[in-house]
């Protein structure tokens, strides 16, 4: 639960904080988790589906795998899952969580929200919980929001998972999207930090103009397109891959160098750049923009394809697994997608 905070009404004038929540401290992740599905779809295994090679997705996306959800796998297992293993990564008790927010564009249900099933498995007694829909750049946004509730007090532990199921909404049959995504999801502990780690920066923003380049439609009847419903009548994913590759590019240079800015830092003060895996062209394009070595950047869209609001968190779990994100790394966490919206966050770790 979080704790009320007194807000000083001055009626025409901006509310003012008491001086209990002015109190700042820093925040940042304190453990990482991630959960993807057994399940492997290979490229191989989608020439027999569809009109594709291996050859052309790996040349053109760096995709040579994606885990597929089991029809017990959903969403909320998922994020369950990976919350779970970002706590036992902490240390930390699940009743210790006053704070659940989970990023996705692939919810079991439109409502009760990921999060409140969520904080009912996990057992985090009554705390705040709710979903977040931001595409790709789900997880960053939710990151930013929770340590805003840290770094005032009003929070003491929060979680924030991405977690998607997005082969349940390809269209099988196109070629141009089916072959990009795939199911998975992570999540991160944030909590108090000493000072000088955790949240030094971030960038978040939209542009909800390019909104018609990348969506699902959402309520059948209401605004559906023929374009947009798939051969079992759901709706599903369409993207002008283009347009979005021209603006992934541009905004994940932009944002990192905004976010790193903001920090009072300089894009070589940063040891690791985690981005949004979603193409290896759209990160390659990047790195060269920012004159960042791919050495620095962490790279795993090759196993799992675009995982959406899931693809960051998994990727910073592995990071650090593998010993690349170290205790006092200044990491870079970049996210772009559907909005259209972009997102970054600089942290030391
Ligand atoms: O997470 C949200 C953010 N999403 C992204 O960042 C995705 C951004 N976009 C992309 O990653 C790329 O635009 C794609 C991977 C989606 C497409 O790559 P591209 O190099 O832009 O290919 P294209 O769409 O220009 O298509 C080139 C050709 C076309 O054939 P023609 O018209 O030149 O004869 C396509 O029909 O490749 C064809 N094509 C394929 N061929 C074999 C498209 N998809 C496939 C496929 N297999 N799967």
């Amino acid at each position: 639960m979080l704790s009320p905070l007194k807000i000083e009404n001055q009626g025409t004038v901006a509310p003012k904080w008491t001086d209990e929540v002015t109190i700042m401290r820093a925040a940042g992740i304190v453990g990482l988790g991630s959960y993807v599905p057994e399940k492997v779809l290979t490229n191989f295994d989608l020439e027999k589906l569809v009109e594709t090679s291996d050859d052309w997705i790996t040349t053109r996306t760096g995709i040579k795998e994606r885990r597929v959800a089991d029809a017990h796998e959903t969403t909320t297992t998922m994020a369950i899952e990976a919350a779970k293993a970002a706590l036992a990564d902490a240390n930390i008790s699940a009743k210790e969580v006053d704070l659940i927010i989970v990023a996705t564009v692939t919810p079991d249900y439109f409502f009760p929200s990921t999060a409140c099933q969520v904080q009912h498995a996990i057992g985090s007694p009554k705390a705040a919980a709710f979903d977040l829909l931001v595409g790709c750049t789900g997880f960053v946004y939710g990151v930013v929001t929770a340590c805003q509730f840290v770094q005032t007090g009003s929070s003491n532990c929060a979680l924030v998972i991405g977690s998607e199921t997005l082969t349940r909404i390809v269209d099988w049959t196109d070629r141009k999207t089916c072959v990009l995504f795939g199911d998975g999801a992570g999540a991160a502990v944030i909590a108090p930090v000493p000072d000088g780690k955790g949240l030094l920066g971030f960038d978040l923003g939209s542009d909800g103009s390019g909104g018609p380049l990348l969506k699902v439609e959402a309520i059948q009847g209401c605004c559906m397109s023929p374009s947009t419903i798939g051969l079992n009548g759901r709706p599903t994913i369409y993207m002008n891959g283009n347009e979005v590759f021209k603006f992934a590019v541009r905004v994940m240079a932009d944002s990192t160098l905004a976010a790193v800015q903001n920090a009072g830092l300089t894009i070589d003060d940063v040891d690791l750049i985690v981005p949004h895996q979603a193409n290896i062209r759209i990160i390659d394009a990047a790195a060269r923009r920012l004159g960042v070595p791919m050495e620095k950047i962490v790279v795993n869209v090759d196993k799992y394809g675009n995982t959406s609001a899931a693809s960051i968190p998994i990727a910073m779990d592995e990071a650090k697994r593998c010993g690349l994100m170290k205790e006092g790394s200044v990491v870079v966490a970049v996210g772009f997608g559907a909005g259209l919206s972009w997102s970054s966050f600089v942290m030391r770790m």
